[in-house]
């Protein structure tokens, strides 16, 4: 890549992925040094006042003990992954890998690129080494000059000390890693997190299967939740469904708009930001007929009076922890007639999947229950051309023509959790206390389906909600916010005024 020598004598690299980049931008003008030298005085010391250390870290201490029990004596290197592209210099908000945030607990405002989870073996387990890209210190121009790492550019970051502090672990400076991990006297077996940094997968030796089990091994340790887990999700569903009030409210203003449906996306994201929260996933603003299409997310329609919206969202919290809740509302407040006929099947169907969400059963068990209501109703409609015992079959499936999606998956701090675990341990397994998942069955009767009689083309509707998998009944976590068709409408009524 072309450089260009600046004033100063620095050189100037265009900026790049790269951990090394300067973070000057190809239209800054270069420094004289009179400022290089001015730049370099007269600040005071800021240290961070009254750090503690987070509630997360003794979850984090246990997380980590499970898998050095795994893994003794091997090596362990867990990146938090770097920045990611958006366009040319841009890039996207960092998000660090969620098994680095499942064991490190950082949060999202402390999160950096480049941070990488070394857990090295010693005598009875390993030590845990985070590798960060500590807080610069004045003498060095990456403060001011560097737009990815600057402090003027993107705000303070922890020094070495703040973060050790604060999260119960050894840290390091992320300029020690390379040296670290090549060094030929520690060399022992490493297995690597591969794909998330270039300078890790460069010092680390590949070992496929190896690296492909620790992300099996990462994902399942994932499927059940601990209590500091489970008390961030119930904060991610309570947000989101604050947010679902305030969606309600501009569906008015919507109405009267082009492109209403970015108008109820807009009021969503910004409960999330008011309260100081993300998103987990792209909302989902699906009005009349948009609602057939899963992931509609360009949210570029209108929004009319008489139709159904479905909206799926979920609030992330700064633990990274995020809902995933879906309603299909009336966007007057008022179910038609075949919109409440096709509501109430999805609605009955989600509540046979509720009903065998207990331990024991088996995860698959919940699609099940769903999609045996949703064949039954469908047979009913007259629309299903072989009986609903015959569609369940696996080689007929005839229902799915209106329901092609799966009825759950594990929730947590991805939004499609554990998802590198074994079909056996998921898919095939049997529920365990402690797992957090959706129940979300949903019916699309697109417009051009002629098997359907024409009041109900253009109909789609998915609710969707955030179970935990107790010893006894299921906790609905999401159940805060309405289901039933008169509840909803109840709910509605005050919101539209
Ligand atoms: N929001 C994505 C899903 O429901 O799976
Ligand atoms: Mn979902
Ligand atoms: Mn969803």
């Amino acid at each position: 890549m072309a450089s260009t020598s600046s004033a100063t004598g620095l050189t100037l690299t265009p900026m790049t992925t790269s951990k090394k980049s300067s973070g000057t931008r190809s239209h800054d003008a270069p420094n004289a040094v009179a400022l290089s030298k001015f730049m370099s005085k007269g600040w005071a010391p800021t240290p961070l006042e009254g750090v503690q250390q987070a509630p997360v870290v003794p979850f984090c201490e246990n997380r980590r003990a499970t898998l050095s029990q795994q893994y003794q004596g091997v090596r362990l290197v867990i990146p938090a992954g770097s920045f990611k592209v958006r366009s040319n210099d841009t890039d996207y908000r960092f998000r660090p890998h969620s098994a680095f945030a499942y064991l490190t607990g950082i949060s999202a405002a402390d999160a950096v690129p480049d941070s990488v989870l070394v857990l090295d073996p010693k005598k009875g387990g390993h030590e845990a080494l985070l590798f960060i890209h500590p807080r610069s210190p004045r003498t060095n121009e990456e403060f001011y000059r560097n737009a990815r790492h600057g402090e003027f550019w993107i705000g303070r970051r922890l020094t070495v000390d703040e973060a050790e502090l604060r999260y119960g672990i050894k840290v390091k400076h992320i300029d020690t890693l390379e040296k670290f991990l090549s060094n030929k006297k520690r060399e022992r077996e490493t297995v690597v997190v591969r794909g998330e940094d270039s300078l890790v997968d460069k010092l680390v030796r590949l070992r496929k299967k190896k690296e492909a089990a620790l992300l099996t091994y990462l994902s399942e340790m994932r499927l059940i939740k601990d209590s500091y887990e489970i008390a961030e999700m119930q904060n991610a569903v309570d947000a989101s469904i604050r947010g679902f009030a305030d969606m309600v409210k501009v569906f008015p203003a919507a109405s009267n708009h082009q492109r209403g449906e970015r108008i109820i996306e807009s009021a969503f994201f910004g409960r999330a930001r008011l309260e100081g929260n993300d998103l987990g996933y792209d909302t989902i603003v699906a009005s009349g007929s948009h609602a057939c299409i899963l992931h509609w997310i360009k949210n570029d329609g209108a929004v009319k009076n008489g139709d159904l919206i479905l909206i799926d969202a979920g609030a992330e919290m700064d633990s990274f922890y995020t809902a995933d809740i879906t309603r299909t509302l009336p966007v007057n407040g008022k179910f038609s007639p075949a919109q409440r006929e096709i509501y109430q099947l999805v609605l009955d169907a989600q509540r046979a999947g509720f009903a065998v969400c207990k331990p024991g059963a088996k995860f698959a068990d919940i699609n099940r229950a769903s999609h045996e209501v949703l064949a039954r109703g469908l047979y009913k409609l007259g629309v299903l051309p072989v009986t609903p015992e015959e569609s369940m079959k696996p080689e007929v499936g005839l229902h799915r023509r209106w329901t092609v999606h799966g009825v759950s998956h594990m929730l947590g701090i991805d939004v499609h959790d554990c998802a590198h675990a074994r079909t056996e341990q998921y898919r095939e397994a049997v529920l365990r206390e402690g797992m957090i998942l959706t129940v979300e069955p949903g019916l699309y009767i697109h417009p051009d389906d002629e098997l359907f009689p024409a009041q109900y083309r253009g109909i789609g509707v998915r609710i969707e909600d955030d179970v935990l998998i107790t010893a006894g009944e299921p906790v609905v976590m999401s159940k805060g916010l309405p289901t039933s068709v008169d509840e909803i409408e109840a709910w509605m009524a005050p919101l539209l005024r």
